[in-house]
């Protein structure tokens, strides 16, 4: 069967019909929610960013409140397990619960994001999942989390010859030849390696993404493909009286510029470059059900514990992180949001809401209302 005319298809559908779907599903979540947290004490520990957004979006948060009730029930169960268990470290312990705690949270963003049928796997998507047959294992890589040690990673499991992950150069690292993704698969061989093989992806805080991104695509001499494809366009649509030089470079990009042609449909159409689309629409989470949904934020103990869960713990290692700059990524996001105008970084935040929803980030603080 051939994915492409899937992938269109589905595409199409999911975008268009997204919308619509929150405002339904979040209609749904809000009855659900009030029926439910009423009668728990959960009520009244709203975190401050669902407090304080803006009463049109404060319904979107339900879904995650939503999760957290459930947290609560999952507690006992896991504490009854626990006394029953014993062989298990209580490191495992911790890392199975945080995974079985992210679980519940997406499959109920699921649930009220894609109500009914959730649409096949698209074209692109199985091109982002890395396939090892070996060690099975499947790996959806998200650019700008983590996502070139992990496909060292992916390269030195199926090359023992390779003696350390970081010996393998960036730029080899993302050479797809060294690694065959899900597209190449038939559609049954696809479903049994869905059904069989070890899963894992990994994120990170939305806009922290995306500054990372920007960072690296346009303010960074060497990516000169980022600046002519995209630079060039955005300074043409979004500067006022550009020089030449921008013009015909596009290799001074501000991030403010960056975000208007984000938060303009018109100026992206219907498909965002890998490295700032939605978590979503790379990986498919609905659809896929991850054994490990790492983080960033904890990487390494969600390293640990994929490397663990895959049976691949004794056989690499992953590249230390290199030496910490100065400036996180999230002081950074501040200064560069402080840029770009509190109505921006609203529409920002909408734009990427599913993100946040489906992996609990927390939505920072509201502008003009924190
Ligand atoms: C979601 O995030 C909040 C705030 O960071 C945290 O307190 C809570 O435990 C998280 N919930 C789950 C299910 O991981
Ligand atoms: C999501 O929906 C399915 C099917 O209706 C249901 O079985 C499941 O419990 C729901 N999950 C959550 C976390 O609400």
């Amino acid at each position: 069967m051939q994915a492409g005319v899937l992938s269109h298809a589905s595409r199409q559908v999911f975008t268009t019909m997204r919308a619509s779907r929150i405002l339904l599903g979040a209609t749904v979540v809000v009855s659900v929610v009030l029926l439910s947290v009423a009668y728990l004490d959960g009520w009244f520990r709203v975190s401050s960013a669902v407090t304080r957004a803006p009463a049109r979006t404060r319904f979107l948060f339900s879904a995650g409140l939503e999760g957290r009730t459930a947290d609560r029930t999952q507690d006992t169960e896991v504490g009854t397990a626990a006394g029953s268990g014993g062989s298990r470290t209580q490191e495992d312990h911790n890392a199975e619960k945080i995974q079985r705690d992210r679980k519940v949270v997406l499959e109920r963003v699921c649930n009220v994001s894609l109500p009914g049928s959730v649409p096949p796997l698209s074209a692109r998507q199985l091109g982002h999942i890395i396939v090892d047959d070996k060690h099975k294992m499947l790996y959806c890589f998200v650019p700008k989390v983590a996502c070139t040690n992990w496909k060292r990673i992916m390269i030195k499991l199926r090359h023992p010859e390779i003696e350390k992950p970081q010996d393998i150069s960036p730029q080899d690292a993302h050479v797809t030849y060294f690694l065959p993704s899900l597209k190449l698969y038939s559609q049954e061989e696809i479903q049994y390696r869905l059904d069989n093989y070890f899963k894992f992806m990994f994120v990170r805080d939305p806009l922290e993404r995306l500054l990372s991104a920007y960072i690296n695509k346009f303010t960074m001499p060497y990516n000169l493909k980022f600046h002519r494809l995209y630079g060039t366009k955005i300074i043409s649509r979004f500067r006022e009286n550009p020089s030449k030089d921008s013009l015909q470079k596009g290799d001074d990009v501000t991030f403010t510029e960056f975000v208007q042609y984000l938060l303009d449909p018109m100026a992206h159409g219907p498909q965002l470059n890998e490295h700032w689309d939605h978590y979503a629409n790379l990986c498919h989470p609905c659809r896929i059900h991850y054994d490990v949904i790492g983080k960033y934020e904890t990487l390494d103990q969600d390293v640990d514990h994929v490397l663990q869960r895959a049976g691949v713990a004794n056989i690499v290692q992953f590249p230390p992180k290199p030496k910490k700059s100065q400036t996180s990524t999230s002081q950074l996001l501040d200064e560069y949001l402080d840029e770009i105008g509190p109505k921006e970084v609203f529409r920002l935040h909408n734009m990427y809401i599913l993100d946040y929803l489906m992996f609990n980030y927390s939505l920072p603080n509201f502008p003009g209302e924190g």
